[in-house]
């Protein structure tokens, strides 16, 4: 894993956008994971802004986002799909038959879900997976556990999570328990990861996911087993690590 830390997020969200435009820029028609949350925010923003100004065409990129909550359906204001919608793909020039964002309403989710997977692969596998970080150490929606799940799946969020994300809704209790999220095996598979975390509340996580043993305890700690992943961190993300770790 190769770990760059910055003074701030902006400053993460602006070299992520660096590297996904560079990845758009050399493949046109890449693959790209794409990532919910509040940390790619961000990246967004430039992406978004690249697009503006005529330096990022968007037009022959494919995506696919890591995950859905079970039982919103695509239009509801709290689904990943419509905040995707409204943070990027309403704002750069995506076909929108190219976007993919599991259907956590689907009648039979775990045909849903071995479909998804099937479809990455027929768009020829992630060229690259962008990643936040959960505070208890999930990717997607991998939470901590006893084993790692391969394919996409459906998961009952762990409490922690639930808590974690009621910040986006009313209450605690519209937080959907359950998610579809592409497995381990999925994220693992992408030619590159770039995870990004940032602020005070990820650095317990970091420390384990860059320090501590592989172990689906820590999801993203299987990410020391990829060939080609990159971590972006502001200084209070990584303040649980070294400098000697950390550069
Ligand atoms: C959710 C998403 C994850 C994301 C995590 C952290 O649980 N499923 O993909 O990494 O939130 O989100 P944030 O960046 O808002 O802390």
């Amino acid at each position: 894993m190769e770990i760059r830390v910055f003074d701030t997020a902006e400053q993460v969200g602006q070299a992520a956008a660096m590297l996904l435009g560079a990845q758009l820029l050399q493949k046109p028609d890449s693959v790209l994971g794409l990532a919910t949350g509040s940390s790619p925010l961000p990246i967004y923003e430039a992406l978004i802004e690249l697009h503006q100004r005529g330096v990022l065409d968007f037009s022959r990129a494919t995506t696919f986002n890591l995950d859905e909550y079970v039982g919103l359906p695509a239009g509801h204001p709290k689904s990943y799909r419509r905040f995707m919608e409204e943070h990027l793909f309403s704002q750069v020039n995506l076909r929108p038959e190219a976007t993919h964002i599991p259907n956590g309403c689907a009648a039979d989710l775990s045909a849903e879900a071995a479909a998804y997977d099937a479809a990455i692969q027929q768009a020829g596998g992630l060229d690259i997976q962008l990643l936040g970080i959960g505070r208890n150490g999930h990717i997607g929606f991998n939470e901590p556990g006893d084993c790692f799940v391969s394919g996409c799946h459906v998961v009952e969020l762990s409490e922690s999570t639930v808590t974690a994300n009621a910040r986006f809704f009313t209450s605690p209790s519209e937080v959907p328990r359950r998610a579809v999220s592409l497995g381990i095996g999925g994220i693992m598979s992408a030619r590159k990861i770039l995870l990004i975390a940032t602020g005070q509340s990820k650095a317990d996580a970091i420390a384990q996911t860059v320090l501590g043993d592989i172990t689906p305890r820590v999801p993203a700690s299987i990410l020391q087993a990829h060939p080609n992943a990159m971590i972006l961190l502001d200084r209070a993300a990584a303040s649980g690590l070294s400098q000697k770790d950390a550069f």
